[in-house]
């Protein structure tokens, strides 16, 4: 069933162009270039446009997709929005009212965190609506709302192809509530749609990284720790770059963004640490550079993900993976495919047990 590959982690992350694929398919009015999610979501435009705030709950790299969510929502919908991790969201007491719509984020839709903060939700009015991979689940059943994704059965405990389809999921979503509220005009609308399609064959083309994610890994794997760095999106991709290595290799990393070294974490970075930059944020480019200088003039040794056709982030450091261009909100799509593999690779030279890791479950069904 592993269809030729070592495990299902390496499996999932070459299933992810299909999996955007089928996450898109029937979503997308192709004619008049809107995004239809009319068929699956019952939520009325008088619904859509009276809500004040969106609050997106989930745990582990779900919660990771939700901070992504963040910056896309409140890019297109001008709605502030929050996320939190569902074992505390759910015994936080949050301000949640009948104009609040509450996002669970869960692949195997059984979270007991995630499905205990819907319940909370909802019995503070709050509509909720789930995006999860498995119809039926425990989440699916009691949302008011389902927005599945269509990754396909994932076997790995470490998630992959759930994760970058919840990421094709929340864009759906933006821009269709953001096309019911009028933030954006059609053409911005049009010029997603665009980018978006093209994401499938973006991703395919990142695979071909995987020989260089290899030698790196297999470089680095033995090192104590690692950081990655980034700022805005790419700091959030930092952050499930850096839970799917320590969850499979073992080896300890964190993830900070860029900005806040100088208050701390600089003191760890010293003579060859590995450090993961990402640079794909164009708003952002100059200031991240700048924190990329910082790390090098401690000697770290600086793997950098930038944008395809940047000639200047090369200089800046000792390797670079150069992501195909897309539009800024789009980039986590692809720029997370060299992390697992990374992640991957890092399990593999280390002996791990890749598709199971110690100590985790697949569904953490207790609390
Ligand atoms: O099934 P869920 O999406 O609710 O699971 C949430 C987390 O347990 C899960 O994403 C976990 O963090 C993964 N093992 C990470 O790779």
């Amino acid at each position: 069933e592993k269809d030729g590959f070592d495990h299902y982690m390496l499996k999932e992350i070459y299933e992810q162009p299909r999996a955007y694929r089928e996450t898109l398919q029937n979503r997308i009015d192709h004619e008049n270039n809107k995004v239809d999610l009319s068929k699956e979501i019952s939520l009325t435009p008088e619904e859509i446009r009276s809500l004040d705030k969106i609050h997106i709950v989930a745990c582990g790299t779900a919660y990771h997709a939700g901070l992504v969510g963040k910056y896309v929502i409140e890019n297109l919908v001008r709605v502030p929005v929050e996320v939190d991790v569902a074992s505390e969201y759910r015994y936080r007491n949050p301000i949640i009212t009948d104009k609040t719509l509450v996002m669970v984020i869960s692949q195997s839709g059984e979270t007991a965190d995630t499905l205990a903060a819907l319940r909370e939700a909802q019995k503070r009015d709050a509509k909720v609506l789930a995006i999860t991979n498995v119809n039926g689940s425990s989440v699916a059943r009691d949302a008011d709302e389902v927005l599945l994704t269509h990754a396909g059965p994932e076997i790995a405990v470490a998630s992959t192809k759930a994760y970058t389809s919840q990421l094709i999921a929340i864009y759906l979503l933006g821009l269709y509530l953001a096309q019911i509220r009028g933030t954006q005009e059609d053409t911005v609308i049009a010029n997603y749609l665009q980018a978006i399609k093209e994401l499938p064959a973006q991703a395919d083309k990142l695979l071909e990284f995987a020989p260089t994610m290899k030698q790196f890994a297999e470089r680095y794997a033995h090192y104590e720790d690692l950081f990655f760095i980034g700022r805005s999106l790419d700091y959030a991709v930092s952050l499930e770059g850096s839970l799917k290595l320590k969850e499979i290799s073992y080896v300890h990393s964190e993830a900070y963004p860029a900005g806040e070294l100088k208050h701390g974490t600089l003191a760890l970075i010293t003579d060859g640490v590995p450090v993961i930059a990402l640079a794909t944020q164009e708003d952002i480019y100059d200031k991240m550079v700048s924190n990329i200088k910082e790390v090098k003039a401690r000697d770290a040794y600086v793997l950098g993900i930038g944008l395809e056709g940047d000639q200047e982030l090369a200089k800046s450091v000792d390797e670079v993976i150069a992501i195909p261009k897309t539009l800024p909100l789009l980039t986590p799509a692809l720029s997370v495919i060299p992390l697992q593999l990374l992640a991957y690779y890092a399990a593999l030279a280390r002996g791990n047990d890749v598709d199971k890791p110690r100590n985790l479950a697949k569904s953490v069904t207790v609390e």
